[in-house]
């Protein structure tokens, strides 16, 4: 029987659990499935840990989420097209739910679906090797508790290990003097321990702005971002302000490509994250920044070298669970054969066209267009749920409006579901008076529409 290993039940995996199981219910003959996930739940980074560094393994601690972490998008452009937030709920909720709401719909998804058993939990994937003469793949894999190895072998790899994990870390000179703290947003887990401090944040992204803008809703005295390239330029509140890129520190004081310096008490790096697969050889390895297309990946989802190894969720991401879903229903048609791939050479010019046109993007507005080409194209070829993505990125394009217009309200907005059609309901409490993130405090209150 064909054997396919998936590297990961975050997102990305249950994705392709899901996909699978799906063609399953519908009277498709599947392969045998077994999904590696070295943590003991799934939801990959939406499991939230108070750990950092390592694990009770000592395997690196992959979560990048912490206390206090909303939606920075808003639900309905995340939305599952074959399961509404409304279905797992029992109603509508507002658009901007916390963490702990966002692991609950994605995990009810699968729970209903039944895909667990296929799942190995605690077991880290060290090594995949492909053999040429028999075709397969061999899987080394860790039993975390046991601590025994064990060999597998597999006609396909879904690789969906997430990107998001390991830290771009970057260094300043006067850090290893610095008296405060120096931490990696990954290492980030509670804005409350900066209340009353003088906060430094590097980078220009979205862990920049979501972690500067969790540390003044929780306190900070001050925050000062400092970018690289591009500054965020939102209107922040009083408290808040963005320079150019730090050149150096000396003692407490954080000096800027400007001239200008502040006080600190602690530098955050919301320096992003490495494309980083420790598990895989050369052959079979991703080597990319984090940008909307990476190069070697036909349909954003097929190694080049070697096409019965696929990445699922391996882009930047505006689309997040539904992209996901969109490769994974791809890979699956290709691992039943309902879809054949071209041949190398219309491959490599096929995702060097993407890349071309990912290129010529010139602003937000166009990447999101592109990723929207991008979901079109995949749901065009399988029997995923029809998804009004070109609906999505006018969602899209609000929500960079609502972020100008207020960088502190726009989690208050709500929108429609181009699922169920139906608008989302205010939230009971504004965002920046909301501090209890937890889903019962969200979900307490029949939100007011
Ligand atoms: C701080 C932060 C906040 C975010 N907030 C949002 C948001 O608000 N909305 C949104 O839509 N998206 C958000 N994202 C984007 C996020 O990337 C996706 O939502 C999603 O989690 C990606 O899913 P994934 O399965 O590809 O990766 P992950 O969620 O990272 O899951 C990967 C899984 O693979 C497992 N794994 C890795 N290596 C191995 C191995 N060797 N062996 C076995 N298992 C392995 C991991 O343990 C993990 O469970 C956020 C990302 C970050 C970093
Ligand atoms: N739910 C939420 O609220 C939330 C919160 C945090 C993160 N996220 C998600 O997490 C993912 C990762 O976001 P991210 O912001 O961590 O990574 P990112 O989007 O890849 O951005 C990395 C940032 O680091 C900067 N940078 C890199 N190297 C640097 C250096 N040496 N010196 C100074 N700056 C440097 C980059 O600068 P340049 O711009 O100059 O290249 C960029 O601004 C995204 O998908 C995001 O949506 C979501």
């Amino acid at each position: 029987m064909t054997r396919v290993a998936i590297i990961g039940a975050g997102p990305s995996g249950m994705a392709a659990l899901r996909a699978f199981e799906s063609a399953r219910k519908k009277g498709a003959e599947i392969p045998e499935l077994v999904c590696y996930e070295r943590q003991n739940d799934w939801g990959g980074i939406w499991n939230y840990t108070w750990r950092t560094g390592t694990d009770q393994y000592g395997e690196p601690v992959h979560g990048s989420m912490y206390r206090y972490l909303w939606s920075n998008g808003p639900k309905e452009c995340l939305e599952f097209a074959d399961y509404s937030f409304e279905e797992h709920f029992g109603r509508p909720i507002p658009s901007y739910p916390p963490r702990a709401v966002l692991h609950d719909y994605i995990a009810g998804r699968v729970s209903k679906s039944g895909v667990r058993p296929y799942i190995k939990f605690d077991h880290s994937v060290r090594w995949v090797e492909y053999n040429d003469e028999t075709g397969k793949f061999t899987v080394r894999v860790r039993d975390l508790p046991n601590n025994q190895d064990s060999t597998e072998e597999f006609d396909y790899v879904i690789n969906a290990g997430g990107h998001f994990s390991t830290p771009n870390v970057p260094q300043y000179p006067g850090f290893e003097k610095f008296p405060g703290r120096v931490l990696h947003s990954h290492d980030f887990r509670d804005a409350v321990e900066f209340a009353g401090k003088d906060v430094i944040v590097v980078g220009a992204s979205y862990s920049a702005e979501d972690i500067g803008i969790q540390c003044h809703k929780y306190g900070a005295k001050t925050v000062t971002y400092c970018y690289r390239n591009t500054p965020m330029g939102f209107n922040w509140p009083e408290s808040v302000d963005e320079r150019p890129i730090l050149t150096h520190v000396e003692g407490n004081i954080v000096h800027f490509s400007d001239g200008s310096s502040k006080h600190a008490d602690a530098i955050i790096l919301c320096t992003g994250y490495l494309h980083n697969y420790p598990y895989l050889g050369e052959d079979l390895r991703l080597k990319s920044e984090n940008r909307l297309w990476p190069l070697g990946l036909y349909k954003g989802i097929f190694w080049q070298n070697n096409t019965k190894f696929m990445y699922i969720g391996a882009q930047d991401q505006f689309y997040t669970f539904n992209m996901f879903d969109a490769q994974a229903w791809y890979a699956r048609d290709v691992v039943l054969g309902r879809i054949e791939l071209p041949d190398a050479a219309t491959r490599e010019e096929d995702y060097k066209v993407w890349r071309a046109k990912e290129e010529a993007c010139e602003n937000a507005f166009d990447l999101i267009d592109f990723q929207t080409a991008y979901m079109r194209d995949m749901l065009d070829s399988t029997d995923y749920p029809e998804l009004k993505v070109e609906k999505v990125a006018e969602l899209f394009k609000t929500w960079e409006h609502h972020k100008e217009e207020g960088i502190l309200t726009y989690r208050d907005r709500s929108y429609v579901s181009v699922v169920t059609g139906n608008q989302a309901p205010e939230h009971h409490t504004t965002w920046m008076l909301a501090l209890d993130d937890s889903k019962e405090a969200f979900l307490a209150n029949e939100a007011q529409v």
